[in-house]
């Protein structure tokens, strides 16, 4: 295992057990990559392919599975114990925002902190940097129910970006929203990432999405047993990156046409 990596992923599989009448279920089989510190990666495969999964055992949500799991060369799940105050952070951002609704967007961030051992006299201070990097300054003492979807994804990223995770793992965070929100919120995600450095593994459907983004794209190929079939690297498409660059688009679609000589379709966007 190379320790050098941030993210280190292999021979993963993962089976659903059986219920009442379905089968186990493979979800992942022998997945293995993994991801350098600071490096932004995106996996791009089809609904059902295990993406989620992936992400839920590298959070520790889910540690039933064999194979290895590490972050910063600890494994994660099977049994290790989850020390917050020590070692890499990770935080994890939803496709919804997951907001406790009981509390303004500052006390849903206070939660993280706590939860991660931050001194409360930090608080304040991490709070307000990261609502104004996601421009949500003015709205630290409103309840998530009164803010759009939007907005409440962007206070899901300042809470995640508080703690100054090591490695930052998000799921389809913008597919809930109308693709000109989303695309203010890949820019505004690209800024921050830029600032703190994260590692960050962001999961999508997506191909445009994910060129836009990312250093590197791993594919995946449909379950049963999602499989990474393929990489693109895009180190090569210069940063900043904006939506009116033709190489990014002439790349998505080289991306679009490389995941569907691997699984002959793709949704619908
Ligand atoms: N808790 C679960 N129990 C049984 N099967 C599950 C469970 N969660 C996911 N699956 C199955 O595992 C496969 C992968 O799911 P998931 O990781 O959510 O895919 P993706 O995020 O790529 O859409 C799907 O076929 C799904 O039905
Ligand atoms: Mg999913």
């Amino acid at each position: 295992m190379s320790h050098a990596a941030s993210i280190e992923i292999s021979n993963v599989t993962k089976t659903y057990p059986p219920r009442g009448d379905s089968a186990g279920w493979k979800a992942l089989d022998r997945a293995t990559f993994s991801v350098s510190p600071g490096e932004f990666v995106c996996i791009l495969g089809p609904s059902g392919c295990g993406k989620s999964t992936l992400l839920n055992i590298l959070s520790g949500l889910d540690d039933q599975y064999e194979g290895l799991a590490a972050i910063h060369g600890r494994s994660v799940g099977q049994g290790a114990v989850r020390r917050p105050s020590v070692g890499p952070r990770t935080a994890y951002v939803f496709q919804e925002p997951r907001l406790m609704p009981w509390r303004t967007v500052r006390a849903n961030i206070e939660f993280a902190l706590a939860a991660s051992n931050f001194k409360p006299s930090e608080w304040r201070g991490r709070i307000d940097n990261c609502l104004a990097l996601v421009e949500l300054s003015q709205f630290s003492e409103f309840y998530p129910l009164q803010l759009s979807g939007g907005m409440q994804q962007r206070a899901a990223i300042a809470r995640a970006f508080s703690i100054e995770p090591d490695v930052l793992l998000m799921d389809e965070p913008f597919s809930a929203l109308d693709e000109l929100t989303a695309r203010r919120l890949r820019q505004q995600l690209l800024t921050i990432w830029e600032k703190f450095r994260s590692t960050v593994l962001f999961v999508t459907h997506n191909a445009f999405e994910a060129t836009f983004l990312s250093d590197r794209i791993l594919m995946m190929t449909k379950g049963p047993g999602g499989k990474f079939c393929d990489e693109v690297e895009l180190s090569d498409l210069s940063r900043p990156r904006s939506y009116e660059d033709v190489r990014v688009f002439e790349k998505s679609r080289f991306v679009v046409e490389r995941l569907v000589s691997h699984i002959g379709q793709i949704d619908v966007e």
